[in-house]
């Protein structure tokens, strides 16, 4: 509350008018449909949140808000009664990282409630302020009182958390490095061939540095199929998690290609692996300080940690066979992620081993009308391909560039990172094309000869 300078112009809500008349909406608010969208370099601090809330549409949001993923590290208390419910609390307890109030009163009367919470807010406190006032002037008053933000009621959950994040945005939220997760709907769909390949084309198309971190602790094949040496890096990792960071991370690194590295799985089973749920969230701490782009290959199985790793990754890649049981499991997976992700688009399905030869099989349309999911691939049964792939430690790629498999996997690496191959640009290509006409030219001999 002491940096009076912290809100910025950007900081002004979408809805924002300077020539609005001051508005008190009372009671007849409607309750806003939170926004579904990708949240790219949103980071939420580990920071305690207090929230007093004064009306129940602005609570409803804010419970939504409270319960998003990218939450998980904050500690939110919601509270009923607005600013003065704020004051009454604080003159008795700490104050907290960030107070979110709430106030529905006229602008004067919000600006006096406002110096009243000032005085009983320790130094370093951050207000974010939601009101029904839609004015310039009042909005100039929140700026002299140093309130970081302000947002004109009803809000939209996802807006709140942006809103956050550009509170405490230190210029690093970009640099965090995201988070794709790959799990199959069965043993064996395939899932960690297209998390390799994936990897390894993303590495490859956009020169951007990626980690694999093969999570199938006893039994991973990243190191296979990149044909480097087993190496300990995940069951290293995390042995001491205390003592992980970035130097240890980048030493258990393998190198496998060009701006890819592996942290590899101990594939043994002389030791068991309970992974803990918060040991696993420190090694992703890490790899994503370390790297623009982390990709795990998770194992098929259903834990605390796997389940929370899934909930808390920027995107999930959910790989299923054309078959009843992983139509089930697909489903059980998309719908349990759906409701603990409800600000997030849904995982991206793809269908692999699609048409074995005489199996019958649920066709790709039945199946993303089941799941209400159209596929984002769907890659043949190339057994050739894939075997020759798996056996000599090469990547899809490296044994065909044009079959569908290789497009499929490069249409996965675009939707994930929204990102395109760079091709080569016309104006470069017409370049080339008149120097090779001059060419000719002084050759005397092309076209451009027979034309005169
Ligand atoms: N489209 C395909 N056509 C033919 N074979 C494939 C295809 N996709 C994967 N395979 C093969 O299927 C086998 C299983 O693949 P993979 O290990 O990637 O599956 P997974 O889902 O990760 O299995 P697990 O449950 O053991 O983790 C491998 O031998 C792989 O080469
Ligand atoms: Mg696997």
């Amino acid at each position: 509350m002491t940096d009076r300078n912290s809100a910025q112009a950007n900081d002004l809500p979408r809805a924002w008018s300077a020539n609005a008349a001051e508005a008190r909406l009372s009671h007849q608010v409607p309750v806003i449909e939170p926004s579904v969208r990708p949240r790219e370099g949103i980071r939420i601090p580990k920071i305690a949140i207090d929230v007093f809330w004064d009306s129940p549409q602005v609570a409803a949001s804010l419970d939504r808000m409270a319960v998003d993923r990218v939450m998980s590290g904050a500690r939110v208390n919601l509270r009923q009664g607005g600013i003065a419910a704020a004051i009454d609390h604080y003159e008795q307890a700490p104050t907290p990282n960030l107070v979110v109030v709430e106030s529905r009163s006229s602008a004067s009367a919000f600006l006096v409630e406002l110096d009243r919470l000032a005085e009983v807010c320790d130094a370093g406190t951050k207000v974010l302020a939601i009101g029904h006032i839609n004015d310039i002037v009042f909005y100039r008053g929140l700026l002299e009182r140093g309130v970081s933000d302000y947002m004109l009621a009803p809000v939209d959950p996802v807006a709140v958390i942006e809103g956050i994040s550009r509170i405490y945005g230190d210029g690093n939220a970009e640099k965090l490095g995201q988070v794709y997760a790959f799990i199959g709907a069965k043993g064996g769909s395939g899932s960690s061939t297209i998390a390799h390949n994936v990897a390894w084309t993303i590495a490859r198309r956009f020169s951007s540095g990626v980690v694999l971190a093969d999570m199938d602790l006893p039994f991973g094949t990243a190191s296979l199929d990149f044909n480097v040496d087993q190496g300990q890096g995940v069951a290293e990792a995390i042995k001491d998690i205390g003592r992980l960071d970035s130097v240890l991370f980048d030493r258990l690194l393998m190198k496998c290609r060009d701006n890819l590295s592996l942290l590899s799985a101990p594939a043994e089973l002389n030791s068991h692996y309970d992974l803990e749920e918060r040991t696993v969230e420190r090694l992703l701490e890490v790899a994503q300080s370390s790297v623009p782009f982390v990709i795990l290959d998770m194992p098929h199985l259903w834990t605390k940690w796997s389940r929370n790793t899934l909930v808390s990754a920027d995107e999930i890649v959910i790989t299923a066979t054309p078959d009843l049981a992983s139509l089930r499991n697909a489903r059980n997976l998309v719908d349990i992620l759906r409701q603990a992700r409800p600000h997030d688009p849904p995982p991206k399905l793809v269908l692999n081993q699609v048409g074995v030869p005489k199996r019958p099989e649920i066709k790709p349309d039945d199946f993303a009308k089941a799941l209400q999911l159209q596929p984002l691939a769907v890659i043949p049964f190339e057994a050739s391909q894939f075997g020759t792939a798996a056996n000599k430690g090469q990547m899809i790629a490296d044994v065909s560039t044009k079959g569908q498999a290789s497009k499929a996997i490069g249409l996965i690496a675009e939707a994930l990172t929204g990102r395109q191959e760079q091709k080569s640009s016309p104006r470069k290509l017409f370049g080339l094309g008149s120097l090779l006409t001059g060419l000719r030219r002084k050759s005397g001999g092309g076209s451009a000869k027979k034309a005169t």
